[in-house]
């Protein structure tokens, strides 16, 4: 995969360089509540503005679906960017914008409000790139979070701008090609969480990439429910059982090894340490209990084939990680993955919004080869599926 970068910038001192980031962080009561995507930018955003560039910040915010408002305005954002970046970032409206980014100095940062304020900006619509086109002399895509949207601003401004990758883009596809594109076998995925339907092209498409595909979590049931284990009370999706049946004989012809737990940690009820809480086989779970995360002989088993893999990419818990003791399978495998890497036998990329979650809880989030910040696009990447705000770097 061949991208511009801001290596190839050229001299932009002056320059007004539009620079599509991801912006859409939680908030509560006012309070960035974690600015891991705040921090993503610093490499990018302060190289162009040590460089000499106005830093014209693109981004979105929730879904305002075309309708301006306090709500989803990204006013709030230039103060905590501000102290992320250890340098002023002011605020550009789309009112009298042009103005307001003439009057910009080389150096200076500045985030432009919501691109979803414009109807047109999830259309692709000419009329809107135009606009975001007539402020800047260069395209930076710093948001791989947002390319899998063929927004005009995640996608358009490349095909009319100059256009390259941020630090961040770039640090992320180079990560996600090395996991994926042209990963050194044998490859693991993890692929856990609670339903079956939200991940069934991650899982089609993965049993033809990788050598071992170990299923956790509740979608791990509908595998088991398809392979004939009763699983009493457990979250499943039988209406899915034929589809998993169909993914298993696919892993089958692809070489595949699928793993699914043989042993499970169940409970009667589901709250922190339940008097009902036990550890059975499989084969053992009565009709009123509910599987709530792997066992410790299965996951021993899962190390030992993460021992002889190169390569891993993991989305997903194994278990109900928030509530204890239904996260030790999800800690102790996240552990040994962390291991292996620091010891430099695996490479190991995590991504997807509950993933990063569990891998702190783990302790062990810094401690992966990579980590996305991303969601929806990171599962779209696991799918297999060309992310348009990628695609038109790479073009
Ligand atoms: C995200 O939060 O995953 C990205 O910013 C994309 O947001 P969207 O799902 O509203 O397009």
């Amino acid at each position: 995969m061949s991208f511009k970068t801001l290596d190839d910038i050229g001299d932009v001192t002056g320059k007004a360089v539009l620079v599509r980031e991801d912006l859409n962080v939680p908030m509560a009561d006012g309070l960035v509540t974690d600015d891991t995507r705040l921090r993503a930018t610093v490499a990018t955003l302060n190289e162009l503005s040590d460089k000499g560039a106005k830093v014209l910040v693109l981004a979105h915010f929730g879904r305002p679906k075309g309708e301006p408002s306090e709500e989803f305005s990204l006013r709030k954002l230039a103060a905590p960017l501000s102290q992320v970046l250890g340098r002023p970032v002011s605020f550009i409206d789309w009112e009298g914008d042009k103005e307001a980014v003439a009057a910009l100095k080389a150096g200076d940062i500045a985030i432009l409000e919501n691109t979803r304020f414009f109807g047109g900006e999830e259309k692709n619509d000419p009329a809107v790139i135009e606009r975001f086109a007539s402020l800047g002399d260069f395209y930076v895509n710093d948001a791989f979070s947002a390319a899998h949207r063929a927004h005009a601003s995640t996608e358009g401004l490349a095909h009319v701008l100059p256009a390259f990758a941020g630090r961040a883009m770039e640090a992320e596809l180079t990560a996600l090609e090395k996991a994926l594109g042209k990963p050194e076998h044998p490859v693991a995925a993890v692929v856990g969480g609670a339903k079956v339907s939200t991940k069934l092209d991650v899982l089609k498409h993965l049993v033809g990439k990788v050598d071992h595909l170990i299923i956790g979590g509740g979608m791990a049931n509908t595998f088991l429910a398809a392979r004939g284990v009763a699983v009493g009370k457990s979250l499943c999706e039988h209406d899915l059982t034929a589809t998993a049946d169909e993914i298993l004989d696919n892993a089958d012809k692809a070489g595949c090894t699928v793993h699914l737990p043989y042993d499970v940690v169940v409970s009667k009820e589901f709250a922190a340490n339940p008097a009902s809480l036990r550890t059975c086989n499989v084969h053992e779970v009565a009709a009123d209990e509910m599987i709530l995360d792997v066992g410790p002989t299965a996951v021993e088993a899962l190390a030992d084939v993460l021992k002889t893999c190169k390569t891993l990419v993991w989305n997903g818990p194994m278990g109900a990680f928030e509530t204890e003791p239904f996260d030790a399978a999800t800690v102790a495998l996240a552990r040994t993955a962390a291991a292996l890497t620091k010891e430099g036998s695996l490479v190991s990329v995590a991504g997807g919004g509950d993933t990063v979650a569990a891998l702190n809880h783990a302790g062990v989030g810094g401690d992966f080869s990579y980590v996305s910040t991303a969601g929806g696009a990171f599962l779209e990447w696991m799918e297999g599926k060309e992310l348009p705000g990628v695609a038109a770097l790479v073009a």
